[in-house]
């Protein structure tokens, strides 16, 4: 087998924490996706963000697939392989992962439906999505943006090991999407970042 092929075989393939199956999403997953992205009890701390129609979420997921073929490592969806409350095995229960940015650096995320929350999932597939952005692209920083008002995910990204490097309202233009940049976020990443990385995430909003 060609070492390409090879390559674009590691890929696309699952990975698996103990409860959990990641794998790449893929225009398979918009309904599932929908569910929960278009939940507004998965937007309290950002009600602006929630998807409202599905054509928001192929967006998201084309963008998690571009980040996969072409870095090697994208968003994904989780599903359970075990029961965990009252959610059966193999239940889709959200997306976690990591998404590479155009400004070079990594941007990791999760969003669950509330039905699994509180099992430390989240946690799991964090830390599985953390190595493999790592392994994907070494040289590349990981990041995550979070709103001060978000004690949970706050927890999640301490827990994985990240440190705080930046914690402020920047007031910049914001690069995409609606202005956020006024309220209080806090920027973690894996590693020191370089001051021109970093200007750029926080302008992320
Ligand atoms: C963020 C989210 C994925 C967390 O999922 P989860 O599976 O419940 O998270 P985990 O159980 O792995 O970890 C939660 C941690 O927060 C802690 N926690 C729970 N409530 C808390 C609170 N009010 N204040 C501080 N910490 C809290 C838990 O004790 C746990 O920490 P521990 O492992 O040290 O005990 C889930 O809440 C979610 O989908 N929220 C909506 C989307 C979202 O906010 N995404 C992140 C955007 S940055």
């Amino acid at each position: 087998m060609s070492a390409v092929r090879e390559n674009i075989e590691a890929m696309n393939v699952a990975r698996t924490t103990s409860r959990l199956v990641l794998s790449p999403l893929t225009v398979d997953d918009v309904d599932d996706m929908f569910r929960v992205y278009g939940d507004e009890r998965t937007w309290q701390h950002l009600p602006a963000g929630r998807h409202l129609d599905r054509g928001q979420t192929e967006r998201a997921i084309e963008q998690a697939v571009r980040s996969r073929r072409e870095h090697g490592f994208g968003m994904n969806a989780v599903r359970l392989r075990e029961p965990v409350g009252s959610l059966a095995a193999g239940r889709f229960i959200g997306v976690a992962g990591a998404n590479m940015m155009a400004l070079g650096a990594w941007n990791l995320g999760y969003r669950f439906e509330p039905a699994a929350w509180g099992h430390g999932l989240a946690g799991e597939a964090a830390g599985s999505s953390l190595e493999a952005a790592v392994e994907s692209a070494p040289d590349a920083p990981v990041t995550a943006r979070v709103f001060a008002n978000n004690p949970v995910s706050i927890r999640v990204l301490e827990r994985l090991g990240l440190d705080l490097a930046w914690r402020g309202s920047s007031g910049a233009e914001p690069l995409g999407g609606g202005d956020t940049t006024h309220l209080e976020r806090l920027v973690f990443a894996d590693r020191d970042l370089d001051a021109e990385i970093l200007d750029a995430v926080i302008a992320l909003g």
